[in-house]
C-alpha cells in the first residue's frame, strides 16, 4: 500500500490517542516517572495512522514511535525518528537512549546496544518484567549524538 501523510506535532490532550497506537503495537505505557516532552501524530486524510513521543525518563532523553500496521514500511517510522532527532539534538543532550523492541531496525539509525547494564538506570532494564525473555526480547541501546 502507499499513502500520502503529513506529521504534525499535537498538543498534550491528544497524548492518548497516539498512546493508543503504541499499545496495540505491542509497547508498553507505563508512563510513571517520565515526563512527556513532546508529541507527533502521523496522519493520512483524517485516519491516525502512528505517532511519536518525545520524554525525558530518569535523567534520559528517550521516546515511542509507532505505526499502524496497514502503513508499516513505507518510510514513515523513518521520517518520525528524524524529527525526534532533530528535536532531542536541540535540547542539548548526547545521547538518547532506547528500550528497542525492534534492534535490527534501530541498529540502522546508528543506535548501539548497551552491553554493561550497570550504566542503565533502573526504570530502563526489564529484567524484572514477567514479559522479558518469553514474549519480549528488547535491547537499551544508545544513539551517541
Ligand atoms: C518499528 C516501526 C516504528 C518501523 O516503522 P516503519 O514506518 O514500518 O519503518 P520504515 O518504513 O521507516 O522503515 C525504514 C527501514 O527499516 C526497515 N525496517 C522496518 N521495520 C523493521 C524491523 N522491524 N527490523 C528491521 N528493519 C526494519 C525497512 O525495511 C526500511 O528499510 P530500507 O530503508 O532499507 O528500505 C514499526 O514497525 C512499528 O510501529 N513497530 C511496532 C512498534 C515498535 O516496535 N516501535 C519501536 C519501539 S522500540
Amino acid at each position: 500500500m502507499s499513502a500520502s501523510f503529513k506529521i504534525r506535532e499535537i498538543d498534550p490532550d491528544e497524548y492518548s490517542e497516539i498512546e493508543k497506537i503504541f499499545e496495540a503495537q505491542g509497547l508498553e505505557n507505563n508512563k510513571s516517572g517520565v515526563t512527556i516532552l513532546k508529541g507527533y501524530a502521523v496522519e493520512t486524510g483524517d485516519e491516525l495512522i502512528g505517532g511519536a513521543e518525545i520524554m525525558l525518563q530518569d535523567g534520559e532523553y528517550t521516546f515511542s514511535v509507532a505505526v499502524d500496521d496497514d502503513f508499516k514500511i513505507l518510510g514513515i517510522g523513518k521520517s518520525l525518528f528524524k524529527m525526534v532527532k532533530k528535536e532531542i539534538l536541540s535540547l542539548g543532550t548526547t545521547r538518547i537512549m532506547i528500550q528497542a523492541k525492534t534492534p535490527k531496525y534501530w541498529a540502522k539509525f546508528g543506535f548501539v546496544e548497551v552491553v554493561d547494564l550497570n550504566d542503565v538506570p533502573k526504570t530502563f532494564r526489564c529484567d524484572d518484567c514477567p514479559q522479558y525473555g518469553k514474549d519480549c526480547f528488547p535491547k537499551i541501546m544508545i544513539l551517541s549524538l
